[in-house]
């Protein structure tokens, strides 16, 4: 057994994960099952299970991780993971982009929304970051969820096709966050 302390959520969490082998040849399960089956995390969702589809999204130290395909092991002690389960906003309201994903009923079974909104959080956040406040424009919101942009190739899919209703809840949340 090995051993990794982070921050999940905010909350300190150390827990025991399955690993083989050192140094280059060491493996781990992957970061989505440790979180889903160990720490009991839900938020992120088993879709692809190869790095196509999104819905294992979640954010490491700022970096959108297809948590799927990351092994545990790759993860830096006393990193910061955050899922959609501990997104909230300001005043513990929920988060805009939940509340704009809700007001655009941006979803129909919901299996992709966990990808889409950590995703595109990450992708904001990283926007705002770099002093970036402008609203992003369909194209670029589409781009971004195509795996087009530069912070691609990762894109995400929605089997429901609600990818319009998608792109004008990501747009309206970025007008929410750029206030
Ligand atoms: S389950 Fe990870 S990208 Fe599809
Ligand atoms: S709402 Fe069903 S996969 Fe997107």
């Amino acid at each position: 057994m090995a051993e990794r302390k982070i921050k999940l959520n905010g909350h300190p969490v150390r827990a025991d994960y399955q690993s083989t082998g050192t140094g280059t040849e060491e493996q781990s399960e992957p970061l989505l099952y440790w979180l889903r089956d160990t720490l009991g995390v839900r938020g992120p969702k088993f879709g692809c299970g190869i790095a196509q589809c999104g819905a294992c999204t979640v954010l490491v130290d700022g970096a959108i991780t297809r948590s799927c395909v990351r092994q545990v092991h790759a993860v830096a002690d006393q990193a910061e993971v955050r899922t959609l389960d501990g997104l909230q906003g300001r005043g513990n309201r929920p988060h805009p982009l939940q509340r704009a994903f809700v007001a655009l009923q941006a979803g129909q079974c919901g299996f992709c929304l966990n990808g889409m909104v950590m995703g595109a959080l990450g992708w904001l956040e990283a926007r705002l970051a770099a002093g970036n406040r402008a609203v992003p424009s369909e194209d670029e919101v589409e781009q971004f969820l195509s795996g087009a942009s530069a912070t691609g190739p990762q894109n995400y899919l929605c089997r429901c096709g609600t990818h319009t209703r998608i792109v004008a809840a990501i747009r309206s949340a970025a007008e929410d966050l750029v206030r």
